[in-house]
């Protein structure tokens, strides 16, 4: 295996499904503390015979985060992680730059890690963070509009829910920088 992959958050598996399925020569580690997304994705894994290059990780990614070893990872994701829309609630997000902070130095130089939202002020704020932070830069911005342009990027189901109640998306791919910003 040449690549190792992080999926954050991956609710039923259907995209880290997806991405096993269509990536042959890439191993991925899922994590995921909601345990009947992790029986859901383990169940689609089991029966398409794709669970050898699959490792789950059922709990806080954070956890995750503190033990794997530097650069260890080749592309990362984050999508729809969960919105907590409140104001007072803001703190909660999962996406910030403490999570920058741990998750670059397991990035290679030159990885993506990509992520999405539907909602429009999490979006804003993880563009702003990933600007403001120095291992990263903001390789590609895109709505759902231009959603076809990146045909490796499965809909998921959150995304799905999100197009039914009307609402857009923002997709995000940041890349871990080479040279450190100054
Ligand atoms: C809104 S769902 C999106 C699921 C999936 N990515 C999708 O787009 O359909 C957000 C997911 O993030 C997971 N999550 C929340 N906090 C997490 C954490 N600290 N570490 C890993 N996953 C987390 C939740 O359990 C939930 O399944």
């Amino acid at each position: 295996m040449r690549d190792i992959w992080l999926e954050i958050g991956f609710g039923g598996g259907e995209h880290l499904v997806w991405q096993i399925a269509n990536n042959p020569r890439v191993g991925v580690i899922g994590a995921e503390p909601y345990l009947n997304g992790v029986v859901s994705a383990m169940d689609a894994l089991v029966t398409r015979e794709l669970t050898e290059r699959v490792r789950v990780y059922a709990d806080d990614v954070l956890a995750l985060l503190r033990v794997l070893p530097p650069e260890c990872l080749s592309r990362a994701f984050m999508l729809f992680p969960d919105p907590w829309p409140k104001k007072r609630h803001r703190e909660r997000r999962l996406f910030s730059a403490h999570l920058l902070d741990k998750l670059a130095p397991l990035l290679r130089p030159g990885a993506e890690f990509r992520f999405a939202s539907d909602i429009d002020d999490y979006a804003e704020v993880a563009i702003e963070a990933a600007r403001a932070h120095p291992a990263f830069d903001i390789a590609r911005v895109f709505t759902t509009e231009n959603r076809d342009t990146m045909p490796d990027w499965p809909v998921t189901r959150y995304e799905e829910k999100a197009r039914k109640q009307g609402r857009g998306a923002t997709f995000l791919v940041l890349q871990r920088a080479v040279e450190p910003k100054v």
